[in-house]
């Protein structure tokens, strides 16, 4: 099966419908930490709620669009990057991400998004790939500075939570942009 090594004892690997219960058991870790920031859809309660979400991937990724990968330190899930949306006629491509609290701070989720970018710029040839994210979400504006994203703009008024509507930044990517590995620091 296809594994990355993402840090000592972390692997990165495609996750799917069969591994909805430790899926639901590291959502159960996640929940509150990550319900402000991500879809609500995403933040499901069951077993089978966690199995519908990993079932529309497994569907999605049939048709080579929407994909998911989970994070496992030492066996454990412990967040994941997804492709939030895949489309090779177009070549563009959004990235999504989550970490339960405990694996914040290690780097893990900026190294599986270059995994992410490296396979979408480098094998499969997209032209764009983009992060959108509310403007107050500092780790993860983090993240898109870190690997280089420029800001293209804001979505003003553009999510919902709790009541409240808050903007959103798209940033993005360009293939061009994206150092080949031979060229990384
Ligand atoms: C967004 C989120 C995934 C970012 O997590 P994160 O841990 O900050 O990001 P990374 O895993 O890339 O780790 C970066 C941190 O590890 C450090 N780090 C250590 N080794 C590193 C390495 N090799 N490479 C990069 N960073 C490294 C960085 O300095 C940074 O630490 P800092 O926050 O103290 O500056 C996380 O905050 C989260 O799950 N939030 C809730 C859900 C969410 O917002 N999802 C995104 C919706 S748009």
């Amino acid at each position: 099966m296809f594994s990355t090594q993402i840090a000592d004892g972390v692997q990165l690997e495609p996750l799917e419908v069969w591994q909805a219960p430790a899926f639901a058991a590291h959502l159960d870790r996640a929940r509150d930490h990550i319900r402000p920031w991500v879809g609500p859809a995403f933040v499901t309660d069951t077993v089978e709620g966690a199995r519908a979400t990993l079932r529309r991937y497994a569907d999605a990724a049939a048709a080579d669009g929407a994909r998911i990968y989970g994070l496992w330190d030492r066996g454990v899930l412990v967040g994941g990057v997804m492709f939030v949306t895949f489309d090779p006629g177009w070549g563009i491509c959004e990235i999504g991400c989550w970490l339960e609290p405990g694996a914040e701070g290690r780097g893990l989720v900026t190294r599986s998004v270059a995994a992410l970018l490296d396979w979408a710029f480098l094998t499969r040839g997209m032209s764009r790939a983009e992060w959108r994210c509310r403007t107050d979400n500092e780790r993860s504006v983090a993240v898109a500075h870190r690997l280089g994203m420029r800001l293209d703009g804001v979505l003003r008024s553009s999510w919902v939570y709790d009541g409240r509507r808050y903007d959103k930044q798209v940033f993005s990517l360009l293939r061009d942009e994206w150092p080949t590995p031979s060229r990384r620091g």
